[in-house]
């Protein structure tokens, strides 16, 4: 088998685990070719690969982001790959292609596969939003990263008497400060599935401050945002793909609370910080069994499919599927928590 691989979207720790995972499996095992689309789509639209052996994959489990390259993609160019599908596999004489990435790029795939290209598809993204799947890799090592700011910032709130706001990605979805905020302590954490009550935070600040608890972590979802009238609010721009971006809500969010209770807050923005370095434990085992059942897929022939997490089984489920919906959280978890506001 001929097996094309790629990486597109935003990174994400656990990338390279999943393309040292398809070599291993396809060419050491199945004696398959693997070659890699450099930057996503555009290297796939353009031609651009590098055959993939053994020592190409050497040394990059542990690494963050890919030794592919990936890109954001452009509908259009995709719309006329698919137009032209059966040539274009022709000329690449792919048997399989195993796109990695999140819910954009499991679309794109899904419009490949529907236009007769075999693919298999390996969802990604630290944001943990995938209805499909249990968890993507990525997520794991993020709630680390965020989970050990919070602790960090936890002590330097408490020497200074401080409010400390600390943003987190998640533009739809709240995982990432929902399970960080609560494996760190946060005493206040925001996600976008409930719009929050600036009031009930002041209070709950104030109560801590009565009784000598001089501090206050907040964890906030960058796509978190306030109950109407809760505090002022303006849109922010809304980019080319339609999400409302960079509205800065933690240093809003700050300066809100700084306003209201007269103490000195900060705003902390983790941004990419949570996206590089290298993967967790948990996500490099993730990443390698979802490498390792994209390409036995592809031999059983299970194309328009993704590889998904269910329990601790790894199932094939349909890209239609993966792409319907997106994993928000749900109304009992938030409830695990008096933090969540
Ligand atoms: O989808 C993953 C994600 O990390 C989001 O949480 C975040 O909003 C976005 O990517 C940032 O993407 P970019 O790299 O384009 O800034």
């Amino acid at each position: 088998m001929r097996i094309g691989v790629l990486t597109a979207g935003g990174d994400c720790p656990g990338l390279n685990a999943v393309i040292r995972s398809v070599v291993h499996r396809a060419v050491v095992d199945r004696r398959d070719q693997v070659i890699g689309f450099e930057d996503g789509f555009k290297g796939l639209l353009e031609g651009r690969y590098r055959p993939l052996d053994i020592n190409e994959v050497s040394g990059i489990l542990a690494r963050g982001g890919t030794i592919l390259g990936s890109s954001r993609l452009e509908r259009s160019r995709l719309r006329e790959a698919c137009d032209n599908a059966e040539q274009f596999r022709r000329k690449l004489s792919l048997d399989a292609l195993i796109p990695i990435g999140g819910e954009g790029t499991l679309t794109a795939a899904r419009m490949l596969a529907d236009a007769g290209i075999p693919v298999v598809g390996v969802p990604k993204t630290i944001d943990n939003d995938i209805s499909a799947t249990d968890r993507t890799f990525g997520f794991d090592t993020a709630v680390g990263v965020a989970t050990e700011a919070i602790d960090r910032l936890k002590t330097t709130a408490e020497s200074h008497q401080r409010v400390m706001v600390v943003e987190v990605m998640g533009r739809h979805a709240g995982w990432i400060a929902l399970e960080a905020g609560m494996a760190g302590g946060a005493h206040g954490i925001c996600v976008p599935e409930r719009p929050f009550e600036v009031d009930a935070m002041c209070k709950m600040i104030e109560d801590r401050f009565e009784r000598g608890k001089k501090f206050a972590v907040i964890c906030v979802a960058e796509g978190a945002r306030p109950a109407e009238g809760s505090m002022p609010y303006e849109r922010g721009e809304i980019d080319p793909y339609g999400h409302e971006r960079f509205t800065g809500i933690g240093t809003r969010l700050a300066a809100e609370l700084e306003q209201r209770l007269g103490k000195e807050a900060r705003p902390v923005i983790l941004g990419h910080i949570q996206r590089g370095g290298t993967p967790t434990a948990y996500d490099r085992v993730l990443a390698t069994r979802f490498g390792w059942h994209a390409v036995e897929a592809a031999h059983r022939g299970e194309f328009g499919m993704m590889t998904s997490l269910r329990g601790t089984d790894i199932v094939m489920t349909p890209l239609a599927d993966a792409t319907a919906e997106l994993k928000r959280v749900p109304q009992n978890r938030m409830d695990e928590t008096e933090a969540v506001f």
